[in-house]
């Protein structure tokens, strides 16, 4: 079982211009003194190229935020796996809740994004999670569990999990400590029964309204490896209070 350090990692989704390069560099100058802790920041696909630039030699390594199955093709707007990691990413988000809603994209969908991240050498961060309706019927781990099922790579290949509540998204709630640990101690089953040994090293983040003020007891849960941060990753001050919320 390969052993990792926590990965901390911001999803700056549709945010961000050239002008946003300084609060990267704020967050690289912060991250060389938490070395304990493994961050990647995610940025709208425009700033990839630069961003790897600048981040180059220092401890933040950048990903993307979606990537096309295949590696080439006639696939207007769509960006490959292979593109991300030529580009400088070390990383890909696949199957966030808004991809899945907003661009209907299935389990099979998400599985296919997947291993062509593994393909590419890309380390994949798979995203689940339930509905509010979901979890107020009692469904939340099973909607999960075929989340799971569908679309984690098919190698055992280096690849994160992201357990994301989607009520939890952008509300400020989150779920209680003991919520997080239930599901995070079912999904580390699903990995174990699914990987076997390897499925001990994956890691699985949190994500859902992670600020400052709550990153301390979410990030002490047992099996949670690491956090999945939107709104405050645009911040460095409030990113690297995260990411040092881990020791
Ligand atoms: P917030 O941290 O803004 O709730 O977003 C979480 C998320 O969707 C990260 O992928």
């Amino acid at each position: 079982m390969r052993i990792h350090r926590p990965l901390i990692a911001g999803n700056w989704k549709m945010h961000g211009l050239r002008g946003s390069a300084g609060e990267l560099e704020k967050i690289i100058a912060g991250a060389r003194k938490l070395p304990e802790v493994e961050m990647v920041i995610c940025p709208p696909a425009t700033l990839i190229m630069s961003f790897a630039a600048t981040a180059f030699g220092s401890p933040i390594t950048v990903g993307g935020q979606d990537c096309h199955a295949e590696a080439v093709g006639a696939f207007t707007g769509d960006i490959s796996a292979e593109m991300l990691k030529d580009a400088g990413a070390t990383a890909v988000i696949v199957g966030h809740s808004e991809r899945r809603r907003y661009h209907g994209e299935s389990d099979a969908v998400v599985q296919a994004k997947a291993n062509a991240a593994f393909r590419a050498g890309l380390i994949a961060i798979v995203c689940v999670g339930e509905t509010r309706a979901e979890r107020e019927a009692g469904r939340a781990l099973a909607v999960v569990g075929s989340q799971i099922e569908g679309s984690l790579p098919e190698g055992a290949g280096d690849f994160v999990v992201a357990y994301e509540p989607v009520w939890a998204i952008g509300t400020g709630l989150t779920p209680t400590p003991g919520d997080v640990a239930a599901m995070h101690h079912f999904i580390r089953e699903r990995l174990e029964s699914r990987y076997s040994e390897s499925g001990q090293g994956v890691r699985i983040l949190y994500g859902g309204s992670v600020k400052p003020t709550n990153a301390r007891e979410l990030l002490a849960v047992k099996n949670v490896d690491g956090a999945l941060v939107g709104g405050a990753s645009l911040v460095a001050e409030e990113f690297l209070k995260i990411a040092s919320a881990c020791r």
